[in-house]
């Protein structure tokens, strides 16, 4: 029996309670969510004149080698001014603000490029009197130059959306850096309690080595994933977990909802997932939605993005037995002249329920470092619905396919 594609703008994870993941230009109607986020992080394009891509690893060598893959082009940092850039971003800011309930806070990733410009306009939309801190993420990676100061932060502003603004810092301690207290006298007190000291102004100040400490607006200890570094998926510009989490657990509780209208690979999802948060992820590239629904594959969301993939071909086969049915995927080709063909071209697979537009997941297999061979077989319940495949290839596209005599 042939399969053939169907039109699919949704698909729905488990019971999709904890997020969202669109397909949407971060100009676009977000009202669904007005009010309801506590936290909305943005890290739009930097205004760098540059195209990022992505390192798609290639079948089950590519995923054990690292060697096969292709580049794929993610998103263009290009504008034609200022005006054009400072536009997108006005939008973008007043779509977070609309977005943020009265506890809310606001995180805008920058550079020095556009940072000075950013403030100014954060400070017209939140209110100068709403601004909360310059963050500087400070970092030794990426190449130096000679002709000046080499340029190692980022700048994160940091707004809230009115004086209600919900802040724990003690959510997030960090490690006390051993060159920080250098200076200062060790001793340890009658309990056996390891602490330094230092005089100063006629007062003593004590600090006890197990007593937390708190960041302050320069952060040094977060470090950019390195090239090795297992949170990698490929997409350029990715930034580190470490980052979002300190964002996202000082400023919110379990259950709220943090939102990131340029998501990228998904890392403020991702984020926010594992820390019990609800997440709105929304991108307007479709790479970004391959590579962020991977990692969020068993996760309850939606995902609302259209599929398609024409001249592709699947060959896939379900097997009834008592109350599942096992599903095995045969063969899959991408529309002629792909660079990759076969099974090799399968990134991630799903087996589903489709109706009425919409692809309801049961389960789901992706390549991964762990699992470069493609699990091939997938169970699922025999529940009613159309039995559905969902393929997500290495070109980043995502198709939905139904027996012909299902339609
Ligand atoms: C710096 S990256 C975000 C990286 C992300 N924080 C991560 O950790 O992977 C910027 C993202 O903005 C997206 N983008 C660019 N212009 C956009 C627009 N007008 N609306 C929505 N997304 C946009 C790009 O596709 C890109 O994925």
């Amino acid at each position: 029996m042939a399969w053939v594609q169907v039109e699919c703008d949704r698909e729905i994870h488990l019971n999709g309670s904890q997020g969202d993941l669109l397909l949407r230009d971060a100009r676009g109607d977000f009202s669904r969510w007005a009010g309801q986020a506590a936290c909305v992080y943005l890290d739009p394009p930097f205004m760098t004149g540059d195209a990022f891509y992505m390192q798609m690893r290639v079948g089950e060598n590519g995923w054990m080698t690292g060697k096969n893959t292709l580049t794929l082009p993610a998103y263009q940092d290009r504008f034609s001014g200022k005006a054009e850039f400072l536009g997108l971003l006005r939008q973008a800011l007043e779509n977070a603000k609309m977005l943020l309930n009265d506890t809310g806070s606001l995180f805008l990733h920058l550079d020095s490029r556009m940072a000075a410009h950013a403030r100014l306009l954060c400070d017209e939309i939140f209110g100068e009197s709403n601004f909360v801190n310059e963050i500087i993420w400070a970092y030794q990676s990426g190449g130096r130059t000679m002709k000046r100061f080499s340029r190692k932060h980022d700048v994160i502003l940091f707004y809230r959306k009115s004086r209600s603004q919900y802040f724990n810092i003690r959510a997030v301690p960090i490690s006390r850096g051993e060159n920080r207290q250098n200076h200062m006298r060790r001793s340890i007190d009658e309990q056996g309690r390891p602490y330094r000291s230092i005089k100063s102004g006629g007062k003593v100040y004590i600090y006890y080595d197990d007593d937390p400490v708190y960041p302050g607006d320069v952060w040094t200890d977060v470090s950019h994933l390195q090239q090795k570094d297992p949170q990698r998926t490929g997409y350029d510009t990715q930034k580190p977990l470490a980052l979002l989490k300190r964002i996202i657990l000082s400023t919110t509780q379990k259950g709220d909802l943090v939102a990131d209208l340029f998501g990228g690979s998904g890392t403020t999802a991702v984020a926010a997932s594992e820390e019990g948060r609800r997440f709105l992820s929304s991108d307007k590239g479709p790479l970004s939605i391959a590579v962020s629904r991977k990692r969020l594959l068993n996760t309850a969301m939606t995902v609302e993005a259209p599929t398609g993939s024409p001249g592709a071909f699947l060959q896939a086969e379900f097997e009834p037995g008592i109350a599942f049915y096992d599903a095995r995927l045969l063969d899959y080709r991408t529309p002629e002249g792909s660079p990759v063909t076969g099974l090799d071209a399968v990134d991630q697979w799903s087996v589903g329920f489709y109706r009425n537009k919409t692809f309801h997941v049961q389960a789901s297999a992706a390549r991964t470092k762990h699992t470069p061979a493609l699990q091939t077989m997938l169970q699922m319940p025999q529940l009613q619905g159309v039995a559905s495949v969902m393929i997500s290839d290495v070109l980043g596209n995502r198709s939905v396919w139904v027996q012909e005599d299902q339609l």
